[in-house]
């Protein structure tokens, strides 16, 4: 009942084309363009409790953590929660063997035993402004779209400048709706963040890759640290002396969870989406690009798969590469699967025939914009597929993309300073050392039999680099006899070899480089893609930008009631859905919340992915969960909302109808990974870890409830 009425009033709406989830909205907007809304799906507070700069909101305990994920502050000792996979390479950087951290977890129990992470910010947005017509003046539509981007640029700087000067703060101009609209961020960026604790990898990765992308899920994905700051109260380098920082408001927590049908929303940092594309974008990527690139990494990941599973040392090895690369493909899979499903190539052609009878009787000057998007993205095709090509299968090859970090020093010569050639040796040689240590030579020799094989069938002859070509001409198509002898005669498979080269290096020795045949290699793909790729991409993409940006804007003013949200771009947004569970399939139907059952029935000591502690056994055993059980005495660990967010939200609070924290955002399900161009209400949930999980973990399972006690929980 409670949700028919929540659909009835939203339904009443003045508004159409757009459905409860879809949106990422602007702060500072939201009174205006969804307030009303919000409280009709059960809100119970204000916008302006959300957003506000004339008092303390939820906006001031919202950070984006290091560059792409977001955080929140949740005490008043400056304390903060993110995702275990947005603080992972801190948390690595601090492991080693004797304290392996990633392993077992790692929990300061006193602010002395806290961890500083040099190079590490937290970025908090103080305020937005609107400043369209300044950085528009002097712009207008006789210009070329370089005078235009001059001027704009030219603009914008003296508009930060003078900001800067006046504030204090950092300021940033951000481009909304593809450069119709302009706003003015003011930053503040700290720069001492300490690690204070994160589960061992068995929770705070619980699943892996296995079950990434993926519902029903189990991962206790989160890891806490803490903003310091200098004595005086403002951002500062790291020092011993410097002090916690005490925030202008930090979330509440609630331990109520949240049920179907509830109102949630999730304040964060969307990353990039494309929503107002023409069905020729869509196309291409979901018809044309995706599929040859889940190929390739689906090639590379079942060679990693194969010697992973025959020896831990090579798991252990190239764990992370294997996230890496098996993190998108999971995507695009979703993504391609379901554009096909929504039919999203035929609803958006079906759009543009709207359009084009509208702007013939409207406006004259769109008429040309669907054909020119035919012909540009025809022409794009096969530049973006020769660029995926080098990303995807060249430099796939462990050993080409090795070699590439050795251009540099193959371009010295005798005018070269010493100081100079001295970094780049010490450069080369720190690569070295990180590239040798989890490289695994069969694997990668596998790897480049497949996709230099691959590479060689799909991309055309006069469209590719020179090496493949080599193929035919020295090895009559023998791409394996290609690879021995490239793995035979390169230097750079052998880190003694790679040593002695860099040992006493000079000038002379760039030709040791550059006759290396893993070298020629890169080179032959490094001069195809500076020769043949780069130019014309740009300029096709600095066109098909100008068409985007008179498409959008044609787009709001055909359809003036619309509700229009600009796509992510890194800034400050909030979204808002229901709880609620989905149908993935025929017959099949999730539950929108999974428990620490599931992750027994999951459990099994011989899959890496699926590890449980004895400990956290044991706290099931006896049912030992607290005060963080739910209704029904089970201890929730994960649920999914119809919020639409992207990469970029991970770490983000999901938060419930009175502004209270209910969970940390890391994912979203892939039936619904294409709400990046185009969002589905059946589909598209973000996936949450409960924040009862969270801190029973901290509390029962680590013995750290020194740190709830600093949170401000709601029972
Ligand atoms: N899919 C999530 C995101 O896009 C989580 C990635 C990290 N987890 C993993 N198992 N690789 O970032
Ligand atoms: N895991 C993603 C991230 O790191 C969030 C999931 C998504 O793309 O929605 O940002």
């Amino acid at each position: 009942m409670k949700k028919l009425m929540i659909l009835l009033a939203v339904l009443m709406l003045p508004y159409y084309g757009l459905v409860a989830g879809e949106g990422m909205w602007i702060p500072m907007l939201l009174k205006q363009l969804n307030e009303k809304e919000m409280k009709a799906m059960g809100m119970r507070i204000t916008a302006e409790d959300i957003y506000s700069v004339n008092q303390s909101s939820l906006k001031d305990a919202i950070v984006l953590f290091g560059r792409g994920c977001t955080g929140e502050i949740v005490s008043d000792q400056g304390l903060m929660l993110t995702n275990h996979h947005c603080g992972y390479g801190q948390i690595q950087q601090h492991s080693s063997l004797e304290n392996d951290y990633l392993t077992n977890g790692f929990w300061a129990m006193s602010r002395e035993e806290e961890l500083p992470n040099p190079g590490l910010t937290v970025t908090m947005m103080k305020k937005m402004e609107e400043v369209t017509a300044q950085v528009l003046e002097g712009v207008n539509d006789d210009m070329s779209m370089k005078e235009r981007g001059e001027k704009i640029s030219e603009n914008s700087k003296a508009l930060i400048e003078a900001a800067e000067k006046e504030s204090g703060y950092q300021v940033a101009i951000k481009d909304f709706f593809i450069d119709n609209q302009y706003y003015m961020i003011y930053n503040e960026i700290y720069k001492d963040i300490r690690l204070v604790g994160a589960p061992p990898s068995n929770i705070g990765k619980f699943g892996g890759d296995t079950d990434n992308w993926m519902w029903p899920r189990h991962t206790g994905d989160f890891s806490v640290f803490r903003i310091y700051v200098g004595p005086d109260g403002k951002p500062a380098e790291y020092s011993a002396d410097n002090v916690p920082f005490k925030p202008d408001y930090h979330l509440p927590i609630s331990l109520n969870g949240a049920k179907e049908g509830d109102f949630t929303f999730v304040f964060g940092y969307p990353a990039r989406t494309s929503e107002y594309l023409p069905s020729y974008a869509i196309n291409l990527i979901a018809e044309v690009t995706n599929p040859p690139k889940i190929k390739l990494r689906e090639t590379r990941l079942d060679i990693f798969s194969k010697y992973a599973n025959a020896d831990p040392k090579v798991r252990i090895q190239y764990a992370s590469k294997h996230a890496g690369v098996g993190n998108y493909w999971k995507k695009m899979i979703g993504e391609s699967k379901g554009i096909r499903r929504m039919h999203g190539i035929e609803r958006k052609q079906d759009f543009e025939k709207e359009f084009m009878s509208w702007a013939k009787l409207e406006n004259n000057n769109y008429q040309g914009l669907i054909p020119a998007f035919e012909q540009s993205y025809s022409e794009l095709e096969k530049y973006n597929m020769a660029a995926d090509y080098v990303r995807e299968a060249g430099l796939g090859v462990e050993l080409l993309s090795f070699a590439a970090r050795f251009r540099s020093l193959s371009e010295v010569d005798k005018e070269t300073a010493d100081d100079k050639l001295q970094k780049l040796i010490t450069s080369a040689q720190n690569a070295g050392e990180s590239f040798f240590k989890d490289y695994h030579q069969p694997i990668d020799e596998e790897v480049a039999v497949a996709l230099i094989a691959i590479y060689h069938a799909e991309q055309p002859v006069d469209f590719r680099p020179e090496f493949l070509n080599e193929i035919d001409n020295k090895y009559k198509g023998n791409t394996k006899k290609y690879v021995q002898q490239l793995f035979g005669k390169s230097i750079f498979t052998s880190e003694e070899a790679v040593s002695k080269l860099l040992q006493n290096f000079s000038y002379k020795d760039a030709k040791k480089i550059l006759r290396d045949p893993a070298f020629e290699a890169y080179s032959s793909i490094h001069s195809f893609f500076d020769q043949k790729l780069r130019q014309p991409m740009q300029q096709l993409m600095a066109q098909n930008d100008s068409l985007q940006r008179l498409y959008m804007l044609a787009q709001m003013q055909m359809q003036p009631e619309k509700r229009f949200y600009p796509d992510a771009n890194f800034s400050l947004r909030v979204t808002y859905g229901n709880v609620d569970g989905y149908h993935p399939a025929d017959a099949v139907y999730y539950n929108y919340y999974t428990t620490l059952d599931g992750i027994m029935e999951k459990e099994d000591p011989n899959i890496y992915d699926y590890v449980v502690e004895d400990k956290l056994k044991t706290l099931y055993k006896n049912q030992d969960f607290g005060p963080y059980s739910n209704e029904q005495g089970e201890m929730p660990v994960a649920f999914v909302a119809s919020n639409h967010t992207t990469g970029g939200n991970s770490g983000s609070p999901i938060l419930n109808a009175d502004g209270q924290m209910i969970g940390i955002n890391f994912d979203r399900c892939w039936e619904g990974t294409m709400s990046d161009l185009m969002y589905d209400p059946a589909m598209s949930r973000n996936i949450s870890v409960d924040i009862r999980y969270v801190l029973f973990i901290m509390d029962k399972f680590a013995g750290a409830s020194h740190l709830i006690d600093e949170m401000t929980v709601i029972k």
